[in-house]
């Protein structure tokens, strides 16, 4: 049920928002982040305050949930993206929330790695791809959006990923083409061995030992099953190295996101398989190192 305000009420809130963000760490372009994410504001309307005169304003939440929301921002350091419920990426608009990991930008990467294979290869572009680890369903979407000819099977050990992934799948309108399996890896999938055209996963890769010294955005509030790859960080995507070959069709396409410093140890993991060509590693946006990408003999 929508909400409304008067844009006086709501740029007197955007002030007091933007000043109590002083001696934070937390940056006051947030306020306009979030408030396009509840209202239909655009960031210019935002930027240049013109909304004041405005009588009415609609909001997706009441004043008082935003103001509450909001505090959660500064005194649990709450991510934004859980308190608006949504996040951008790619060009969608994807549903968030506390259980489940907000996509990252340079995820993003991973998708046009795998359009860009389809290419080269077109056998490629059709016939079962899987989604490994789908979380908010982003990739899987993602990917149904730019190979038309595809079926994803996503899969998620967490329920609480696999309810989000099936409302964005569901708002995107990709239900006919995206099959959601809850379980560990390919155990799911046991129906699918040999027939597997493309693997796409952003696994846990974290080390252990790290996860506490990340930002208490993500430490405290995003998932740990997400995040934790075990004392290495690579034990899932050991996992994934070893047990694909059994999936993949001969020629079958294999890519996975990394932390920076770990595409090296998973090219020789795939070399002493010895059940994959044409390794191939990938930077992010930063120039850094962090994808991996192979081909089943
Ligand atoms: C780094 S997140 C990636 C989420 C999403 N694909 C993205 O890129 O935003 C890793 C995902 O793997 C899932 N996961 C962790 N262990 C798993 C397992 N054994 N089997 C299947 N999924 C698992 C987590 O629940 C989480 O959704």
């Amino acid at each position: 049920m929508p909400f409304s305000t008067t844009g006086q009420e709501l740029a007197q809130w955007r002030s007091r928002a933007i000043r109590s963000t002083q001696g934070q760490d937390i940056d006051p372009r947030e306020v306009d982040w979030l408030l396009q994410e509840l209202t239909n504001l655009t960031a210019l309307a935002l930027r240049l305050e013109s909304f004041g005169d405005q009588p009415e304003i609609v909001l997706k939440i009441s004043l008082e949930d935003l103001e509450q929301r909001w505090q959660k921002r500064l005194e649990d350091r709450s991510p934004l993206q859980y308190l608006a419920g949504s996040t951008p990426w790619r060009n969608l608009n994807l549903q968030v929330a506390p259980g489940v990991l907000i996509p990252r930008p340079e995820t993003e990467i991973l998708i046009d790695l795998a359009i860009t294979a389809t290419q080269d290869n077109p056998e490629l572009a059709r016939g079962n791809w899987v989604d490994l680890g789908t979380g908010s369903g982003a990739i899987a979407i993602a990917l149904a959006q730019g190979l038309p000819e595809i079926t994803i099977h996503a899969v998620d050990e967490s329920p609480e990923a696999l309810a989000i992934a099936q409302a964005n799948i569901t708002k995107y309108n990709y239900a006919h083409r995206i099959n959601l399996h809850q379980g560990s890896w390919w155990s799911p999938l046991e129906f699918l061995q040999g027939q597997v055209q493309g693997m796409i996963s952003n696994p846990p890769y974290i080390p252990t030992s790290l996860i506490a010294q990340l930002q208490p955005e993500v430490t405290n509030h995003e998932p740990h099953l997400a995040l934790d790859g075990g004392t290495d960080g690579l034990d899932d995507l050991r996992h994934l190295v070893n047990t694909a070959p059994d999936y993949l069709q001969s020629g079958g396409f294999w890519l996975v996101e990394t932390m920076a410093g770990q595409p090296e140890a998973v090219v020789q993991l795939l070399q002493a398989q010895g059940s994959y060509r044409d390794i191939l590693t990938f930077a992010d946006f930063a120039g850094v190192e962090r994808f991996v990408q192979a081909r089943k003999c």
